[in-house]
């Protein structure tokens, strides 16, 4: 990098240091680079005092030139057998800048130009009273352009405002400048063709001029804003011009703009007068606000490589000077290409490209814009849901008839069948921990969705052309540019798993004693955040999307006084405790805060698609976006991931870290280089690369991820069936059933997850995994709890595109089975446990349940005998019910204010005959202690209460269950 190429100095900014910059990048982009330092002086001079402005906070003066009101604008101009030139458009500002001061600024630096390039200001001259009157109106009062060229000499055009005198008087303004100028009957053919409408929509907008030698002919030039016109309208006005085809322009338009109407920045027509010309313009121009019509600026750019290319203009030039002037992917804003223009006389003849400083600010791509409700009236969106269901369309508000994996089987592998007692030795040899059982002997394996799914045929197809070359790897670049392309992001490490993105992030990032917080950390990245000497924090909040982050306890952390304290902020989508996804909106709202506060934000993004998958079926917003549109536009709201894609990448090995910002990527790869190889060809084979590439690719389909999340419900409902409760809603990774409401006998030191688990394989070979105080919990040397697990469940993870809706069943029919014995599952404790990650590699052993606790239950539920009475019916308040001991206060609170309702006697019998009585819990406001059958019927709003025992009429009798012979 040559000093010229430094980047803009970032210690103390300023307006001239960054304009600078990037012009004689551009320069350099269109073959300047001898002319470039001239043309830097140039720009600071045409800047003035503007040239001191600190980039870092608000301009002084708001700026029409673009629209984070940086008073500079660059184009460059694609005319047909020249080479592409470079413009730049200036606000001139004063010391002081206002609209007088500005204009008086602008207009001494145009003598001290004319002075120095030798070009008259006789026609400046004739305009001046019309242009600088003392009290000017309007949002700009003089710009100035100038055309680079390769002598070094700038052609030089001036820009004026006709509403100078008020927006009513335009007309008349541009009137007499076309007549001062000798273009009389000029202003007729504007009337009807430029200004068809109302002069509210269509509005004179500038009246330029050109200036210098440069220009052959010079133009004056009126250009007019036209409101809600569309491309149709637009061949209309062009029709000003003899000569000029107006099918050109309307294709022009949709090619650049797409269909229209052209709600949010209005069109632009912009009629040139050359002399000789007198009653019509001999020149048209339309000029398409590209940024208002389009996602992002890849998308513009691509749009305009297009126009390009269809009138013959050799594009390249436009990718260079994009590349060289944004620090950014362009996918990550937009409006750095402000507008395309097609200029015509009458033929086409040139194609102009605007490009922005964006000094001040980068709009988010329009997505995001949409859903922090900041979009302009555009209509990009309605454009981008046509598309989505044209793409769609086959499936749109289809329910599918059946359910029906969307692929056939190309290869297929064996599964286990044994009998119990095979697995009864199975599972006693690998000590009662599933995770020591031998995959063979495992029917159904629903352990992890991680790394475990099946490959496509265009996977493996991909995996046959990896390169393995030890440098510079086509497949490198390949699964580069996915990546890229999904996350917006720019720099990209491939590594193994998920673990290893965030160790590298975390290491680079967190200094010790720092907090990260997140909706939920994955149990690998709260290690690698406490292994960086960080703290991990959850924020969870409840529903309806339970993975999104408690917003209130966020902006409450980052204002706090240690706010410093907080290192970044990394949000699960899905989270993994429950599959839970996080919705667009609260995803949007934890990137404005973090950007507020200048607080890193990271997904961890194992299961993005999934997530994206869910934000279309929950959030009515999204119902007619594309999986890969809700994920590209998440991954846009964040300053990186760390992504195992092991999941979403459908591979069974393999992820990646991707970063935006520079400086942090260069330190990440430096650990990276050290402990993990050379990004570009050691952190994963070639081959894998490929694959991950293509599976990126395939695991948005919204048919595959449709099909996974009729898997996964069905799966529900077959558990619901069953009488098992899960996690509610079911995510779409896995399900999770809860073991403390199956197996109630079992207190948690017995481990009920891990039980339940158990069963499930000694039932039918289904794998499972505990996630309870096995897998939380804590306990010290003498099994006394030191952390108590805040539930009891098992997941049940669907590997992705490996099992069929028959397997599935088969799960069903081993849960009902399990279900239908539960209270016969014996608990379980640990004989043998390591210090860390227990539930990996603990040796455990059953409890046998002592009989007591095997009751063939027969319950049989009496109404209050007392509640007969119809004397009592009148009463309004709740009585005692029969069967109470007398201790019991009769004045109890609950009973003064509750209405009279049913009470009742429970009967529960063992096998052996035994009665068995219930104690109240300690803790009770009434009757605390006490042993007793009798109950308070607590009634509902909607129970009857004035005659409770007509509501249950008969003793009730009851087989709980069945006892196995
Ligand atoms: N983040 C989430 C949300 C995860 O679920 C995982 C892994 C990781 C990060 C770490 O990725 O395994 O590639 O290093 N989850 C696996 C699972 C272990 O079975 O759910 P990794």
């Amino acid at each position: 990098m040559t000093a010229g190429d430094a980047g803009p100095d970032t210690s103390s900014p300023l307006l001239g240091d960054h304009v600078s910059w990037q012009l004689r990048r551009l320069c350099a982009a269109v073959g300047l680079h001898d002319v470039r330092a001239l043309y830097a002086a140039l720009m600071r001079e045409l800047l003035g005092p503007a040239a001191a402005w600190p980039v870092g906070v608000t301009p002084a003066w708001r700026s029409e030139v673009s629209d984070d009101h940086t008073p500079v604008e660059y184009s460059i101009s694609f005319d047909m057998g020249r080479t592409p030139r470079l413009r730049l458009l200036v606000e001139p500002s004063g010391r002081r800048p206002d609209l007088w001061a500005n204009m008086q600024a602008g207009l001494q630096v145009l003598d001290l130009l004319a002075d120095r390039y030798h070009f008259s200001l006789d026609r400046l001259s004739m305009l001046q009273d019309l242009f600088f009157p003392r009290r000017p109106q309007g949002s700009f009062g003089l710009w100035l352009a100038a055309e680079l060229g390769r002598s070094g000499i700038p052609g030089l055009k001036l820009y004026l405002n006709p509403a100078v005198h008020g927006p009513d008087r335009a007309w008349e303004v541009v009137g007499e400048a076309l007549a001062r100028l000798g273009f009389g009957d000029g202003l007729p053919s504007l009337l009807g063709y430029g200004v068809p409408r109302d002069r509210q929509l269509d509005r004179f907008y500038i009246f330029s001029l050109d200036l210098g030698s440069p220009w052959g002919r010079p133009r004056a030039k009126v250009y007019v804003r036209h409101d809600g016109f569309s491309a149709a309208e637009a061949a209309l006005a062009a029709c000003a011009v003899p000569g000029v085809s107006p099918e050109s322009i309307a294709q022009f338009c949709e090619l650049v703009g797409g269909p229209g109407p052209f709600t949010g920045r209005p069109l632009i027509s912009c009629f040139s007068f050359v002399e000789g010309d007198h009653e019509r313009p001999s020149g048209y121009a339309l000029h398409v606000p590209i940024r208002d019509y389009v996602e992002h600026d890849r998308e513009a750019r691509d749009r305009a490589a297009a126009a390009l290319d269809r009138y013959g203009f050799d594009g390249e030039v436009l990718g260079r000077a994009l590349a060289g002037l944004a620090r950014r992917p362009l996918t990550a804003g937009v409006g750095l290409m402000s507008y395309v223009a097609l200029v015509c006389n009458p033929r086409p003849r040139r194609m102009t490209v605007y490009v922005s400083s964006e000094a001040y600010e980068v709009a988010p791509p329009r997505s995001l814009l949409v859903l922090l409700g900041a979009a302009p009236p555009g209509s990009y969106r309605g454009m981008a849901r046509k598309q989505a269901v044209v793409r769609d369309g086959q499936h749109a508000g289809v329910a599918p008839v059946t359910r029906m994996e969307p692929y056939r089987i190309k290869a297929v592998e064996p599964i286990p069948l044994m009998t119990r007692k095979e697995r009864e030795v199975a599972l006693a040899g690998a000590h009662y921990n599933l995770f020591d059982l031998r995959a063979d002997q495992v029917t159904i394996d629903l352990l992890s969705d991680s790394g475990t799914g099946a490959l496509s045929a265009a996977q493996l197809a991909a995996a046959m052309t990896g390169d393995e070359s030890d440098a510079g790897a086509r497949s490198f670049h390949l699964f580069r540019a996915a990546v890229q392309e999904l996350t917006s992001c720019e720099h990209i490490l491939p590594v193994r798993q998920g673990r290893a993105a965030e160790r590298i992030l975390f290491t680079t990032l967190l200094e010790p004693g720092q907090i990260t917080l997140s909706n939920t950390h994955f149990d690998t990245t709260r290690a690698n955040v406490e292994l960086a000497g960080g703290q991990a924090r959850d924020l969870d909040s409840l529903a309806p999307f339970k993975g999104d982050v408690d917003l209130e306890a966020l902006e409450h952390i980052l204002d706090a006084p240690d706010r410093d304290r907080v290192a970044l902020v990394i949000v699960t989508i899905t989270n993994n405790g429950g599959g839970q996804p996080m919705s667009m909106g609260n995803l949007a709202a934890v990137s404005r805060i973090c950007q507020e506060r200048r607080v890193p934000l990271f997904l961890d993004a194992a299961r993005f698609a999934e997530n994206a998958w869910l934000v279309t079926q929950r959030g009515p917003e999204f119902r007619d976006w594309s999986p890969r549109e809700v994920a590209e536009a998440a991954f846009r709201l964040a300053n990186g991931c760390v992504a195992s894609m092991k999941k979403g990448g459908l591979v069974n090995m393999g992820g990646f870290l991707a970063l935006s910002d520079e400086e942090l990527a260069r330190r990440c790869e430096l650990l990276f280089i050290a402990t993990d190889g050379s990004p570009t060809d050691e952190g994963l084979a070639g081959r894998d690369l490929d694959m991950l590439a293509q599976g990126l690719v395939e695991v948005t389909d919204p048919d595959y991820l449709r099909a996974r999340a009729d898997m996964a419900r069905h799966l529900a409902d077959l558990a619901r069936a069953a009488g098992v409760a899960i996690v509610e809603p079911p995510g779409i990774h896995a399900i999770y059933l809860s073991a403390e409401r199956l197996l109630p006998h079992l207190p948690p030191h017995w481990f009920p997850g891990h039980a339940l688990a158990c069963e499930l394989y000694l039932e039918g070979g289904i794998r499972s995994a505990e996630l309870g105080l096995l897998y939380v919990g804590e306990e010290d040397g003498d099994a006394e709890r030191l952390v108590a697990a805040p539930y009891q469940l098992v997941w049940l993870a669907i590997p992705r595109r490996v099992y069929t809706q028959t397997h599935i069943e088969y799960t069903g029919r081993i849960l009902a089975r399990v279900a239908e014995s539960a209270e016969r599952i014996p608990g379980y404790h640990i004989v043998g446990s390591p210090a860390v990650l227990r539930h990996f590699r603990a040796k455990l052993e059953p409890v046998p349940i002592p009989p007591s606790r095997l009751v063939d239950r027969h319950l049989s539920c009496h109404p209050d005998e007392g509640a007969r009475n119809p004397a009592r019916w009148g009463r309004p308040f709740c009585s005692v019910p029969t069967g109470t001991p007398r201790a019991v206060p009769r004045g109890a609170s609950h009973h003064r204010s509750t209405p009279l309702h049913l009470a009742v006697s429970c009967y529960l019998v063992d096998r052996d005959g035994r009665l068995l009585i219930a104690q109240r819990a300690h803790v009770k406001a009434t009757g605390a202690s006490v042993r007793t059958n009798s109950c308070c019927g607590h009634p509902t709003p909607r129970d009857p209460c004035a005659n409770p025992y007509a509501a249950m009429p008969a003793p009730r009798s009851v087989w709980m269950s069945r006892a196995r012979p």
